[in-house]
């Protein structure tokens, strides 16, 4: 089995990379600086250059993914931005660099795999529960959120488009203790990582376009 990881020099997306080298498979996985590079080679993963922010980078991805055929693809990348207060304004920097990671990267990339998907292959987009707006109680977070929401539309897009080819979905991967979650986050990468693991295998078409906690739990979007 094969698997692809987009984003998967630290945090949830290296932890993907250890989890499924340990069960056997042939993992890439991507980064954008020598460090994340060698963390994959390290794992015994094929590590290629990445940056979602550059446009000349996702597009040569799909002639480095030619002949591969995943049966997992994770678009994992992704930035927090600015810790604003409610109603504050991000500047345009801000919201640009929030927006062009964790939006325009995912809509760059996605086209950039489809060629290298397997049969039955599933495809998810590391989103957050940050981004439901019916599950939303208090206000925070704005950009970020924002982003995530987006994000959750071009999954539902691609689902569309790829219904009967690949299983699409967008995770919440839980409030985990990584860079981004912070040390008092709920709970581990190794536990967020296995139990998204888990979901990924048990997926049919029926999950397709579904908007899925780490536990297996469905989220309402
Ligand atoms: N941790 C949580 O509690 C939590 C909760 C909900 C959702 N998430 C989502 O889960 C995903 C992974 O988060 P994490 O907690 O593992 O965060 P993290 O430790 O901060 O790691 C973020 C990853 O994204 C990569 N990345 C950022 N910008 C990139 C770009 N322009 N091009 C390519 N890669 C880029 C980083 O690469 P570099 O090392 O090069 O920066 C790193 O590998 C994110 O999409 C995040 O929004 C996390």
């Amino acid at each position: 089995m094969k698997s692809l990881i987009i984003g998967a020099s630290r945090g949830i997306g290296l932890e993907l990379v250890r989890q499924y080298r340990a069960a056997g498979w042939a993992v890439t996985g991507t980064a954008r600086d020598e460090p994340g590079l060698e963390r994959l080679k390290g794992l015994g993963a094929t590590g290629l250059k990445l940056d979602v922010l550059d446009a000349q980078s996702t597009n040569g991805l799909a002639g480095q993914l030619k002949g591969m055929a995943f049966d997992v693809v994770v678009v994992n990348a992704g930035v927090f931005g600015p810790r604003l207060a409610p109603l504050d304004v991000p500047t345009a920097e801000e919201f640009d660099a929030v927006m062009q990671t964790n939006v325009l990267g995912p809509m760059r990339v996605i086209p950039q795999v489809l060629a290298a998907l397997a049969a039955e292959a599933k495809l998810a987009v590391i989103s957050s529960r940050m981004g439901s707006i019916s599950l939303r109680e208090t206000a925070g977070a704005s950009l970020y959120r924002a982003s995530k929401a987006a994000l959750n539309s071009v999954l539902k897009d691609a689902s569309l488009e790829l219904a009967g080819k690949a299983i699409c979905i967008a995770f919440h991967p839980g409030w985990v203790r990584t860079d981004m979650g912070g040390s008092g986050a709920d709970i581990s990468v190794e536990e967020s990582v296995s139990g998204m693991r888990q979901v990924l295998a048990g997926l049919t078409h029926a999950d397709s376009g579904g908007y899925i906690n780490y536990d297996g739990k469905r989220l309402t979007w």
